[in-house]
């Protein structure tokens, strides 16, 4: 088969389409004929040599951290899915291939009416939204919920999952374009952080009370004032640290306030807990896209061989929402 490899770290050029091997998959395992595959921006650290997969060194690595498509073969322990399934779901690395092998408790049934290119939207965005925000903050009805990197991936998923349950979403979004956007989806304010401070807009418009959960991720520029404008008993789930991240933060407050801080990662966590997440997510979650209130947001979509492109669009911050491969 063919897929994109990294012929070592660096810019979107290290990015090239060639032949790999094929692998029959384990009994527990299905392969799938991947249709579409989407860029996150922990592929763009991955090519740039600073974010290497999970476990032992491989020889080449794959970069692509989702896919859709259909399932080609399943070995013979799996039970429920069968050749031809439209299949999504999460991997730790090689997305960006013509087929992934990956265990079938990862596997999620793609909602009716979602295109391939859709489905591929959404692995990795939204289950990381949902975690952050059901699973680590405890979001529920009311809550008023500060989401930053409002037009990424993350966090248009978030702020769709965060409206669906009735909460209140501020998101921080780096133009007047994707504050536009930002509003359709459902925040109340979009704040362009250029000209506005995110602290006094949620002050003034929370009547000083603040935000109940806050999803972090720009990292270390951002933290303290996250500390600043969080809500007595407040969340803030550090996700990304795009900014940077080594922060200087008060600890008065985050004492005063009862506050806590949370990290997280998915792409590291063991099978059980991925698979965990992966299950919760097809039973909460997915009914509403088939039902239309949640729909993934792709902004773009380019040749799997133009990978390269993709990355330099996504570098360039211009994307709101996901920037989706098409493969085949
Ligand atoms: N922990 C995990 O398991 C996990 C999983 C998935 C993603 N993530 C993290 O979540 C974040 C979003 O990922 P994604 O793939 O959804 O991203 P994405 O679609 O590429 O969007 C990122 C957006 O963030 C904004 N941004 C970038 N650098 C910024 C900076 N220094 N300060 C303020 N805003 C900045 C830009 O929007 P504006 O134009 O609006 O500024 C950019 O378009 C990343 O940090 C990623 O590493 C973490």
């Amino acid at each position: 088969m063919r897929a994109i490899v990294l012929e070592g770290y660096g810019g979107p050029e290290v990015l090239r389409w060639r032949e790999v091997p094929d692998r029959e998959p384990a009994a527990d395992e299905v392969r799938v004929r991947v249709h579409a595959t989407a860029v996150n921006r922990a592929d763009i650290l991955q090519r740039m040599g600073g974010y290497p997969p999970p476990g032992p060194k491989p020889e080449v690595e794959l970069p692509g951290l989702e896919f859709a498509g259909e399932i080609d073969a399943v070995g013979r322990d799996v039970h429920g899915f069968r050749p031809g399934d439209r299949v999504m779901g999460l991997l730790a690395g090689g997305g960006y291939a013509e087929y992934v092998t990956t265990h079938h408790r990862l596997l999620m049934p793609i909602p009716d009416g979602l295109s391939f290119e859709e489905a591929a939207a959404i692995p990795e965005a939204w289950l990381t939204a949902y975690d952050a925000l059901f699973m680590w903050a405890g979001a529920r009805m009311g809550d008023r919920v500060l989401v930053h990197a409002g037009g990424s991936g993350v966090g248009t998923a978030a702020t769709q999952l965060a409206r669906a349950i009735g909460a209140t979403v501020w998101t921080t979004v780096g133009s007047a374009e994707k504050a536009e956007r930002s509003r359709a989806l459902g925040a109340k304010r979009a704040i362009v952080y250029r000209q506005e401070d995110f602290v006094a807009v949620l002050r003034e418009e929370t009547g000083g009370r603040g935000a109940d959960i806050i999803l972090e991720f720009v990292g270390a520029p951002y933290l303290a004032r996250d500390i600043e404008v969080a809500a007595v008993g407040g969340r803030i789930v550090v996700i990304g640290t795009m900014g940077g991240s080594h922060a200087q933060v008060p600890l008065g407050p985050l004492l005063a306030k009862r506050l806590r801080i949370q990290g997280t990662t998915l792409r590291s966590r063991p099978l059980e807990a991925k698979a965990a997440l992966t299950q919760d997510f097809a039973v909460h979650a997915l009914p509403l896209f088939a039902e239309g209130v949640l729909r993934p947001v792709v902004d773009r979509v380019f040749p799997v061989q133009e990978a390269a492109e993709a990355h330099r669009y996504m570098e360039a911050n211009r994307n709101f929402g996901k920037i989706v491969l098409r493969v085949g």
